[in-house]
């Protein structure tokens, strides 16, 4: 269903976007199509072309571009939020430009490329008084909030272990994959950045704690070339957590996953899917990236009768059900940034702490950490 647009409130938010990023209109302009407190006011491209190109199909009032594009748009006065999808290695100096221009900042995943700048960007927005989040949107769709709803209401007795995966086969990702900027070490790339975000949130906000270590973690590796400069990253990783209370968690993301059979010539189904055990039962959540389109949430008490839950909208009526998962977050962040309570947020502590648990399991899997962002804020 193509949702009707809505008119626009007067103290709508005037929404700028930097970069014609292929996720923005899935991630914002769709969303914000019947959002009536926002508007995608503007984008900013480094090309001319493509900045106007991109702006005439989105319908895009207002276009920067050149070497300054992207400043000037931030200096606008007429725009009051930033959404910035840029390559992950460009999320710290952006997301600071912005806030530096008063900016509220909705920034794609994952929140930098290493804990120490996602904090500088937290402590950054408090003390200026600015909203910033970071979109890892599928925590805001009522589906996720309900498998929480059931373990934390005692039903199935206490949590013990859950699993959560997102891979994809290898002939998915394309031909062409091996270039792909999510590779790219230098820009903060690799699965466990990209993808393995997801996972890791879901065991992450499940558990409703941090984990306290990682048991073992062990990565499926990709060297694009032979060149003994380039550095080596991962296209699939997998790792075990340790929870407080004996709770364990078994992560697993891939973007190019083997195939299977005699000559590996099967491929695998895509794989996106939590599984939790508590002493009494099990739930099993099918499909919590795009819950929107289609999700299941089996509940199977010990010995008793399962049953299977749908959750497309939030029981006290938030929500329509054909809202995307990014049509939440857009609803949580307009919400915060006009001073209500949203339904569900993503505290900066919780991005922190996804990033904090990347960075543990690259050192485990022995592929190390992305190297911080040179960028230095000016001083005046
Ligand atoms: C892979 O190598 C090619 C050729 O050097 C280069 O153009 C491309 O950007 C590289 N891709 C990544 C992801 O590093
Ligand atoms: C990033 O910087 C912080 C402190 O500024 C440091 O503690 C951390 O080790 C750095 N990370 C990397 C990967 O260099």
């Amino acid at each position: 269903m193509t949702p009707t647009p809505v008119p626009k409130d007067d103290g709508a938010l005037r929404c700028g976007i930097l970069g014609a990023a292929k996720i923005a209109p899935p991630a914002i302009i769709l969303p914000a199509r019947t959002h009536p407190e926002f508007i995608i006011a503007a984008v900013a491209a480094r090309g001319k072309d493509k900045a106007e190109a991109f702006a005439k199909k989105h319908g895009i009032a207002k276009v920067y571009f050149g070497p300054n594009g992207y400043q000037d748009m931030l200096d606008d006065k007429d725009i009051d939020v930033i959404y910035n999808p840029l390559p992950n290695g460009l999320h710290y100096e952006w997301t600071l430009k912005a806030l530096t221009a008063g900016k509220h900042v909705l920034l794609e995943k994952p929140g930098t490329d290493t804990a120490a700048e996602t904090k500088v960007l937290f402590n950054y927005a408090e003390s200026k008084g600015l909203v910033l989040l970071e979109a890892l949107h599928c925590r805001f769709h009522p589906a996720l909030n309900r498998v929480k709803e059931i373990i934390d209401s005692g039903e199935l007795g206490k949590l013990k272990s859950m699993k959560a995966s997102l891979c994809f086969p290898r002939v998915m990702s394309g031909p062409d994959d091996d270039n792909n900027i999510r590779y790219q070490f230098e820009l903060g790339g690799g699965i466990m950045m990209g993808m393995g975000c997801y996972p890791l949130m879901i065991v992450r906000t499940l558990a409703g704690t941090e984990p306290i270590s990682v048991l073992s973690a062990s990565a499926a590796p990709f060297t694009n070339g032979t060149d003994e400069q380039r550095r080596t990253i991962d296209v699939g990783t997998e790792a075990v957590l340790e929870f407080p209370s004996d709770v364990t968690a078994e992560i697993a993301c891939h973007s190019r996953r083997p195939g299977w059979g005699p000559l590996g010539l099967l491929p695998h189904l895509p794989e996106v899917k939590a599984e939790v055990t508590c002493e009494g039962g099990k739930i099993e959540f099918v499909n919590f990236l795009f819950p929107n389109v289609y999700h299941k949430i089996q509940v199977a008490p010990t010995g008793g009768e399962k049953r299977d839950e749908w959750a497309y909208t939030f029981n006290d009526g938030v929500g329509e059900d054909w809202w995307l998962t990014y049509r939440y977050q857009l609803e949580a962040f307009v919400d915060k940034v006009k001073g209500r309570q949203p339904k569900t947020w993503v505290t900066g502590e919780e991005s922190i702490g996804n990033m904090q648990w990347i960075e543990n399991i690259y050192v485990a899997t022995g592929l190390g950490v992305r190297p911080n962002s040179t960028f230095v804020l000016p001083q005046d």
